[in-house]
This record gives C-alpha cells, sequence and structure tokens, in this order.
C-alpha cells in the first residue's frame, strides 16, 4: 500500500448542496458528504478520511467509483478484464482540475489510475450552480498496450447517509407508462433497469427519485431526482451497505454488454444528471425544469408549434384529396402546422398497414402523385406549415430495404426472426446504416426545405440482439447494445449539426421514449399513445417531475369521450396538439377547440417557461391541481382536474392554498378556456393578494358539472 502525503479535499458545490470527495490513506477516492452545502468549506477538511482497516468489512462501501477483483465486497461501479486476463482493479487519486466555464457552470474532472495495470478513469462533474443539477460521467482510458474489456462501466457512483430512503421508480408498459412505485429500501441491492435495446421506457424509464430519512413531500424533505441521459439498456443499483448507507451506481446496464477497448482508446460514459433538494420534490423538479431548458433540451427556452396530426383521423387510409382537405381543417381550427403521420411512403410494398413498407421512404405514388412538395405547397397555400413522420430506425421484413440489405438488419441469423410490431431495428453500429438513416432526413430536406417539423417514432425493441456489421469486422456482439445508441447519436448529431434548428419530437407509441441523453436533438416528447384525458392527468403528473411542460407533446383524441373542455384542459398542460376529425365535430364541440387554442395562445408563455407547483396530487385526492406562474409572478395558470367518476355524492372542492406568487401583489382570477355558452361562478372583478392566495387559497369550484376548470391569474397595478 502506498500512502498519500496528505488527504487531497474535492468538494463538488452547487448554490445549495455539496458532494465532498477526499482520499484515504491509501490514496483512494472516498465520498463523505452529500446534501446541503455546508456554511464553511473548510469543515469539509473535517470529515474523517474513511481509511479501511484490514479488517473492516465496510470497506469500499463509500468509494467514488468503486472497483472491483480487489479489495471491494459491493457493487462495482467500475469491472475489468485486463488485456491479460487477470480481473482486478484497484483506482487510486492521482490528479484532479476544476475548470469554471462560466459563472454557472463548472467542470471538475478527477484523475483515478491503478498501481498495477495501466488503466484510467477520470470522473467529471458538471456542475450547474443555480440550478443545482450535476451531470456525471466518467472517461475510461486503456493504457495497456493491448485490448481490454469493460465488463461494467457505470456513470456514476454515489454514497448518502439517512435513517431510511424511500424509493420512487416507474414502470408500465403501452398506453400505462409511469405508474409511480414507491418503496422502502431494504437490505441487499434494488435494481431498476432495461434491456429493451431501444424505447427503455416501455416497462421501466431511466428516472426516479430517492427520499431521504422520510418520504418527501412537494413542499418538504430531502429527496433526490435522477437520470441516467442514455436512450438504451441502462442500470441503476441502490445497495443498503452492512452500516445502512445507501450507495447508487448507475450508468450502461452490462446485461449483454461487455465492451472491448482497443490500447490507447477511450470509453466516454453517458450522462448521471441529478438535483437534490432538502424543500422537497417541487423544488428539485423546477430547478430539473430549469436546467433543462436552459442546458439540455434543444431550443428548451424557445416556442413550439401547435398542430393538427392525422394519424388518428385516417390511420393508413388517405391520399392528396382527403389530405388538403385536413390542412383546412388545420387552418380552421387555428393550429400553426398539420403533422401528416404514417402511411405515406413505400411502392412495391405500399404501406397500407403496420406490415409492409417500413423502410422504404419514397412516396407512395398512388395516395401522392405529386409527392411531399406538394402537400408542403398546399399547406402553405391553406397557410399552415407542414411536418412529417419518420421512423427511421425499423424496417418491416416486406421491404425493399429489407430485400436489397438484409445484414443491415439485427437479427440472430441462426433463429427465426421475431417481430415487434411487424418490424425488425436496423443496425445502427454500422456506420453505412448510419448514412442510410442521416440520408432519409438530409434527401427530404434538400427536396423540401419548407418542412417544418418531424414526429421520430420507435415502436420496437431490440429481439435477437446479432449485428452482422459487428460479426464482419471482428468485433463483440457483446457491443451491439451500446453501439445501437451511439450510432443513433452520430445519426442525430450530423442531423443537428446541418439542421440545427427544426422541431423534432421524440416518439415511440409505448414508452413514450424520453431521456435527456435524446433531449439533446429533439425540442419535444410523445408522453403515451394514451391519450384519454383522465389518464392523462396522471401520466403528465408523473412526467412533469423530470421534464418541463414546454416538452410535454400533449394532444387532444378521441380515445374518451369526455367534453371537449376536459380534454382540451389537459392537452394545455404542456404542448397542445390535435389528432381528431375536425370535419366531424358538432358545431359547439368545434368552438370549444377553437376557443381552447386562442386561450392557450394567451397562456402558453407561462405554461412553457414559468415554474410549475404542485397543489393536489391527484393519487390521494379526486381532483388534480398545479399551477404555472412566470419568473416575474405576475402571471400565473392553473389547471384543476377532476379525476374520479364515481357517484356524484356532491363533491365540491374547497379553497386550494395557491403557491409561488408574490405575497405582496395583488392578483385577479379569471377563468378561461369556458365551454361556449357556458358561464363561471368565478368573480373576475375581484382582487386578492398573493398572500391571501398563498395562504387561504382560492376555490376554483370544481364540480361533477364542472369537471375541469383552468384559471389566469394575473397582476394588478
Ligand atoms: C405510434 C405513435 O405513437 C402514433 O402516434 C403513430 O405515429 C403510430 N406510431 C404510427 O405508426
Amino acid at each position: 500500500m502506498t500512502f498519500a502525503q496528505k488527504k487531497v479535499v474535492i468538494p463538488i458545490e452547487t448554490d445549495q448542496n455539496s458532494l465532498v470527495l477526499s482520499t484515504d490513506r491509501a490514496n483512494r477516492l472516498r465520498i463523505g458528504h452529500f446534501g446541503k452545502r455546508l456554511q464553511q468549506a473548510v469543515d469539509y477538511e473535517s470529515i474523517p478520511d474513511y481509511s479501511a482497516r484490514d479488517d473492516d468489512q465496510n470497506g469500499m462501501s463509500n468509494s467514488a467509483y468503486t472497483s472491483s477483483g480487489s479489495t471491494n465486497l459491493f457493487e462495482p461501479a467500475f469491472a475489468v478484464t485486463h488485456a491479460d486476463g487477470n480481473m482486478s482493479t484497484e483506482l487510486k487519486y492521482v490528479s484532479h482540475t476544476v475548470t469554471k466555464q462560466d459563472a454557472n457552470v463548472t467542470v471538475t474532472s478527477i484523475v483515478l489510475k491503478d498501481d498495477v495495470y495501466p488503466v484510467e478513469v477520470t470522473l467529471f462533474y458538471k456542475t450547474y450552480a443555480k440550478e443545482n443539477v450535476v451531470e456525471q460521467w466518467s472517461v475510461i482510458k486503456n493504457n495497456e498496450g493491448k485490448a481490454i474489456t469493460l465488463e461494467k462501466y457505470a456513470s456514476a457512483n454515489l454514497y448518502f447517509k439517512a435513517d431510511n430512503y424511500y424509493l420512487t421508480h416507474y414502470h408500465g408498459n403501452w398506453a400505462r407508462e409511469m405508474k409511480p412505485e414507491h418503496t422502502l429500501l431494504t437490505a441487499g441491492i434494488k435494481s431498476i433497469d432495461s434491456k429493451l435495446g431501444t424505447r427503455a421506457n416501455l416497462f421501466e424509464p431511466p428516472t426516479f427519485m430517492v427520499s431521504f430519512d422520510r418520504a418527501s413531500t412537494e413542499d418538504e424533505g430531502n429527496v433526490l431526482l435522477g437520470q441516467l441521459a442514455w436512450s438504451g439498456n441502462f442500470k441503476i443499483d441502490f445497495e443498503l451497505d452492512a452500516i445502512h448507507n445507501l450507495r447508487l451506481i448507475a450508468g450502461i446496464n452490462p446485461y449483454a454488454s461487455a465492451y472491448s477497448l482497443a490500447p490507447a482508446k477511450s470509453f466516454v460514459t453517458p450522462s448521471f444528471i441529478f438535483t437534490f433538494s432538502d424543500k422537497g420534490k417541487g423544488d428539485a423538479s423546477r430547478n430539473l425544469h430549469r436546467w433543462a431548458r436552459k442546458y439540455r433540451i434543444l431550443d428548451g427556452n424557445g416556442s413550439r408549434l401547435t398542430l393538427l396530426n392525422n394519424w388518428e383521423a385516417t390511420y393508413f387510409d388517405f391520399d392528396e384529396t382527403k389530405l388538403t382537405a385536413l390542412f383546412a381543417d388545420a387552418k380552421k381550427l387555428g393550429v400553426d402546422l398539420f403533422l401528416l403521420d404514417d402511411g405515406w411512403f413505400g411502392n412495391k410494398y405500399p404501406r397500407n398497414n403496420d406490415r409492409a413498407g417500413l423502410g422504404d421512404w419514397q412516396e407512395n405514388v398512388k395516395k401522392l402523385p405529386n409527392g411531399l412538395g406538394y402537400l408542403v405547397k398546399e399547406t402553405k397555400n391553406a397557410g399552415v406549415k407542414f411536418g412529417i413522420w419518420l421512423e427511421p430506425e425499423m424496417v418491416n421484413p416486406k421491404s425493399e430495404l429489407y430485400e436489397k440489405h438484409p445484414d443491415w438488419v439485427i437479427k440472430e441469423p441462426k433463429r427465426p426472426e421475431h417481430y415487434f410490431r411487424n418490424q425488425l431495428v436496423l443496425d445502427l453500429a454500422n456506420p453505412e446504416v448510419q448514412n442510410f438513416v442521416f440520408g432519409i432526413l438530409d434527401n427530404m430536406f434538400t427536396k423540401n426545405p419548407e418542412i417544418g417539423f418531424i414526429k421520430w417514432d420507435c415502436n420496437a425493441v431490440i429481439y435477437n440482439a446479432h449485428s452482422a456489421y459487428l460479426e464482419k469486422t471482428g468485433q463483440k456482439q457483446s457491443q451491439l447494445y451500446v453501439d445501437y445508441v451511439k450510432g443513433l447519436y452520430k445519426v442525430l448529431e450530423r442531423i443537428r449539426a446541418k439542421y440545427p434548428t427544426v422541431p423534432m419530437m421524440l416518439c415511440s407509441g409505448g414508452g413514450g421514449r424520453v431521456d435527456y441523453g435524446a433531449l439533446n436533438y429533439f425540442t419535444e416528447f410523445w408522453l403515451s399513445d394514451n391519450t384519454d384525458p383522465l389518464e392523462r392527468v396522471f401520466i403528465q403528473w408523473e412526467n412533469s417531475y423530470f421534464y418541463p411542460a414546454i416538452a410535454h407533446c400533449n394532444h387532444v383524441t378521441d380515445w374518451s369521450k369526455v367534453s371537449m373542455k376536459y380534454r382540451t384542459d389537459v392537452a394545455m398542460m404542456g404542448k397542445m396538439g390535435f389528432d381528431i376529425v375536425v370535419s366531424k365535430l358538432e358545431e359547439k364541440e368545434l368552438k370549444s377547440a377553437q376557443n381552447s387554442i386562442a386561450a392557450y395562445n394567451n397562456v402558453k408563455d407561462v405554461i412553457w417557461h414559468g415554474d410549475l407547483f404542485r397543489l393536489v396530487n391527484p393519487f390521494d385526492h379526486p381532483f388534480a391541481a398545479l399551477m404555472f406562474v412566470n419568473e416575474a409572478k405576475d402571471h400565473a395558470v392553473q389547471f384543476n382536474y377532476l379525476v374520479t367518476n364515481r357517484y356524484d355524492q356532491g363533491f365540491t372542492t374547497s379553497p386550494i392554498r395557491l403557491k409561488g406568487l408574490d405575497s405582496t401583489k395583488k392578483y385577479k382570477i379569471k377563468e378561461i378556456n369556458l365551454y361556449p355558452d357556458t358561464r363561471t361562478p368565478v368573480n373576475e372583478n375581484l382582487t386578492y393578494s398573493g398572500d391571501y392566495l398563498m395562504n387561504i387559497g382560492f376555490n376554483p369550484i370544481l364540480t361533477s358539472n364542472r369537471k375541469s376548470v383552468v384559471l389566469e391569474i394575473t397582476a394588478v397595478q
């Protein structure tokens, strides 16, 4: 054992929080503190160095990046098979650098090396001070002269001390996404993971919360919100150690993913993103939203286009005449854009259902004899923009693409093909396939530069994970899951380099494929095919902890027969769109839909760029209430939804305490988006102080006859 001369203490700080790392006597890097920032930095020096005695079973439990095969007895963050077949690693601190990128953003990088094997890991901690967000990742470098195999290569390793730990994670399936699961963590390891290859969210998103000591509420408690920003297989381990401290290890799922690292090459892990608050889940989520809008989501502080989508209006059954009528409907409704969905392509194998044509991105000449150019022109004539659906990562076996390039498809050569929605996934590990996918968009934009929106869909998981390309190039099959996502990001990178501003929706029918890795390239995402507004109140509620409203695509559809008002009220709470047959709407319904767009246009700025406060939780109450407040606190909008259809027992709300207002300001409250010919019981002439509204509250008067109520709250001089 070599002993360091001096203990090195490395505080990773945001405005409110700190993570304090320090070296032990053997020069290994430990976590000494996680949580609220200490007032005096000098106090960090007093944190014990946790130098493990030889007989200490707790060993490396609080390691900042736990390696495997040496003195560690816990779940490792890092496991390697060295060039000579040896499987032991012991990382030691070498040096660190702190780089201030600007007044808010600082990157601390810490180099760790093994004394025996020349493998090097650099831990990166990027802090966003004002938003209290940390982005953590690692870079692994092979200096061994021969290839090594990375068996486990986590992005982050954290350590927490509390009386108890309450985990909230999510599970789901098609149309049942983001179901929260709250559980007390007990001794042992609880892992959440995905092995689906694509669209992890279908079963389990890479997103969670941990409350410390006791379950946090909206406004109270110590809570961590975290996510692995990776659009493929992930694994997050929560391990209670022998002294009841919690270890967290988050990274790419090591399942079937041993990764060979050539000499002198580096492997960059995806980021693990987290924020901590001692003021409950609401504060934590607002921090994450501010960060995401400013630093992550494409055009996160910009604006979005309202739209009419034709998927549920026509499915695959349309032609130019039908579409042209829909363009006029989009204009009549008052939206910004018409979005043409699935079914417009394929000739030898026309895309008239989901069994054929995927991969053949040429306009179907029967449906669209004049091509996309004509549609772009016609939408322009109708006074709306044109957007289009693509599913570029996928292929139907019944397609020309599959006939021409069977080796571009992920499939096990010795086993029968197995389909998910009759389709297979293209092998994005293969650079030729990457070029092909890039070319789909590039050709389309070159021919039709006025295309104003892309819906990028993804409807299959990876079965039979095998790549003909990896085989041909002598690489390990176990790299496919990782190389797939890296290939996808390469394509998206190229698309964004050439087309930096065109809005793109990240879609997946089932699962809502979303994470902060992908949102680098997308302006918004599809939360679920389930657009029943009652269900959406819950799905949107849970998504709102992690993603700001500007990125939520909420469409009004015919999934449910509840009133147009309820449907539009729910869709307003994000980026509003429609997927209905406008021509079949009754007069009042149409008027209601049109009014809702006008109402939305007046408040959308607050919804997109304001702070979200959750007021009443629909999981615990028969209704939901939440509000958005702008930065100046002079404009807010509050949404209230009844979520029970139980026998009417004369239900009515009592005053609900508002949040986020300025207590010294005076406000007026106006009910908006009323159904045509209905009156509001809300007296718009009264004024209230912010203090009153936040302590006494305001009754939106939700009843079984007023199932949803939207209030616009405006400061008066
Ligand atoms: C799944 C999406 O969620 C739907 O909105 C629609 O685009 C279909 N795919 C089209 O196949």
